[in-house]
């Protein structure tokens, strides 16, 4: 396994009270947050809607945190300058999101966004493999998205597992993030599987101490069960 061992925390915006959106995003960032989830949906890609470019635009100076931005669209490609602009460090688009993933991979990277590939639970890992060079990171999603508050599906340990070795395999520095579910009870399992990111929606804002909540998430993932 790559020397990438201590979990980022990243917590997702849609547990949030959105009608405190700001303050909602200061409180995790001075709670200890490595960076801030963000997550996009449209209704088509998956059955829900969240928010777009100008939410995430207008906290975009309220925060120095790294915006983690996961887009749940399709297409995707009309609307990656629209998150650049608006302040995304990186983007996630899914593989499962169109026939030209690699295209719309490098079309992240050239506006100066880090690429990332998310991939559903029913998406075999080899599905990523031809555009591993493009990415710095995998979203591996433990729950199908569209939802936040779903079960961690342990049927995805094994494609995390599979999917550490294809990235250590390249010999660059890959991120494997691991997205719903997450609790200080199953991050160890992620971690141990090969995580090094951990997005939580409800186990960060659903808990009373923000802090609290965080701490717990990256000692569990060091104490594996
Ligand atoms: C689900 C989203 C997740 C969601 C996670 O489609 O991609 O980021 O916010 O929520 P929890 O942590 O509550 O499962
Ligand atoms: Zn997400």
């Amino acid at each position: 396994m790559a020397a990438l061992n201590t979990p980022l925390i990243a917590p997702s915006l849609l547990a949030a009270d959105f009608s405190r959106a700001a303050e909602e995003v200061a409180a995790v960032e001075t709670a200890g947050a490595d960076w801030l989830h963000l997550d996009v949906m449209d209704g088509h890609f998956v059955p829900n809607l969240s928010m777009g470019p100008q939410l995430i635009k207008a906290l975009r100076p309220k925060s120095e945190l790294p915006f983690d931005v996961h887009l749940m669209i399709a297409p995707v490609d009309p609307y990656i300058e629209a998150f650049a602009r608006a302040g995304a460090d990186h983007i996630h688009l899914h593989v499962e999101a169109g026939p030209h993933t690699h295209r719309s991979l490098q079309h992240v990277r050239d506006h100066g966004v880090k690429p990332g590939v998310a991939i559903c639970p029913a998406t075999p890992p080899e599905a990523v493999g031809e555009v591993l060079d493009l990415v710095d990171m995998i979203l591996v999603m433990t729950v199908n998205p569209g939802f936040g508050g779903q079960k961690f599906l342990t049927s995805q340990l094994r494609k995390i597992e599979t999917l550490r070795r294809m990235a250590d395999a390249t010999g660059r520095d890959i991120r494997i993030g691991v997205d719903g579910g997450i609790t200080a009870e199953t991050a160890p399992l992620a971690v141990a599987a090969g995580a090094d990111v951990l997005v939580a929606g409800t186990s960060v804002y659903g808990q009373p101490d923000y802090g609290a909540a965080i701490a717990a998430l990256r000692s569990g993932a060091h104490s594996p069960a």
